[in-house]
């Protein structure tokens, strides 16, 4: 974990209470601490850095239902890393869609946060178009493997072609995105361990419809956003389902309740401050749809339409 991000943490267990956290050392390169510790200096509870990660959860992550797990398979992995990185090596089914997304954000200053970053395909855009990005994630294993891309620069990784058949994939980082502005940890999208008023650029891409409780997220990432000068970028295919979220707390998708018709039309009107959620709200910029593709195998893909909203406060 880069030391610079130290000052922007807050512990994950006490919030909204926003408690500072002190560093201890045990194993150093550079500004990047290999192994340690985070201690919050008002409940005493202590986060590990190992191997580079800084692991941010609060307790209530154990909370989080079996869903979550997929996203710690070899299979998901490789999944992801296709989805992420494929145009990279040239391949003739990769898209250019998370270019696509960050086209739509603006160069700022300041600091980037990338809410269920994955495999970090994203952050390495942001780092683009801010000083410092963090990207975070629920995933030990996708959170470990980009950081282990962002520090070697490459990774080899099997990709899945048909059953058991792998062929040997290679990722190379191109030059512009520099391992210096990029951070990764793992950390939950309902308690971001970050102190308010803090990124100039938060996104959240095909994220709230993989929570427990999205309006939580929402709002988490209200706080954490710069209340000035803050850019944001919201995407989602709004796939509710049952098994990761009870559905009294779904944005969308029901017939009744507080959040009855389409996630789009309810996520504009929280983030607007129509519903008094989040106030004060967000000048929605632009809105549109993007097509995302997820590889599960060489005769299988996944096409999504991710709904986008560009705001800024
Ligand atoms: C559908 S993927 C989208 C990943 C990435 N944002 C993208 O668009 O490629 C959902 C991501 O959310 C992560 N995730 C699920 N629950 C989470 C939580 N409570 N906190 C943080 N990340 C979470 C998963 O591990 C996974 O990486």
């Amino acid at each position: 974990m880069k030391k610079e991000i130290l000052d922007i943490l807050a512990c994950p267990a006490c919030l909204p209470e926003e408690a500072e956290l002190k560093l201890e050392i045990f194993d150093a390169s550079g500004s990047d601490v290999i192994f340690g510790e985070l201690r919050c200096k008002a409940c005493s509870k202590v986060f590990q850095i190992t191997n580079g990660i800084a692991y941010l959860l609060p307790e209530s992550v154990m909370k989080i239902g079996r869903s979550q797990y997929r996203y710690e398979s070899g299979q998901v992995l490789s999944s992801y890393l296709w989805s992420h990185y494929a145009d990279l090596w040239g391949d003739e089914d990769a898209s250019d869609t998370y270019a696509r997304w960050a086209s739509h954000l603006p160069d700022t200053s300041g600091f980037a946060l990338d809410c269920g970053c994955a495999v970090g395909r994203f952050s390495f855009e942001l780092s683009l178009k801010s000083d410092f990005v963090v990207g975070f994630d629920y995933s030990r294993s996708f959170i470990s493997t980009a950081r282990r891309l962002l520090v070697d620069r490459t990774f080899v990784f099997p990709l899945i072609e048909e059953g058991k058949i792998v062929t040997e994939k290679r990722i190379m980082l191109p030059d512009k995105w520099e391992s210096v502005r990029v951070e990764f940890i793992v950390a939950d999208a309902m308690k971001p361990p970050f102190k308010h008023d803090t990124f100039s650029i938060v996104t959240t891409l095909n994220l709230v419809d993989k929570l427990p409780r999205p309006l939580d997220h929402l709002k988490e990432v209200d706080r954490v956003a710069r209340k000035k000068g803050a850019h944001l970028l919201f995407s989602d295919p709004f796939s509710w389902s049952g098994d990761v979220c009870p559905e009294e707390h779904w944005l969308g998708g029901t017939e009744t309740g507080r959040y009855k018709g389409f996630g789009l039309d309810n996520v504009r009107k929280i983030l607007s401050g129509e519903d008094g959620t989040v106030t004060p709200g967000w000048n929605i910029k632009t809105e549109g749809s993007l097509w995302w593709k997820i590889r599960n195998h060489r005769n299988h893909f996944e096409l999504i339409r991710s709904h986008f909203i560009r705001a800024e406060k």
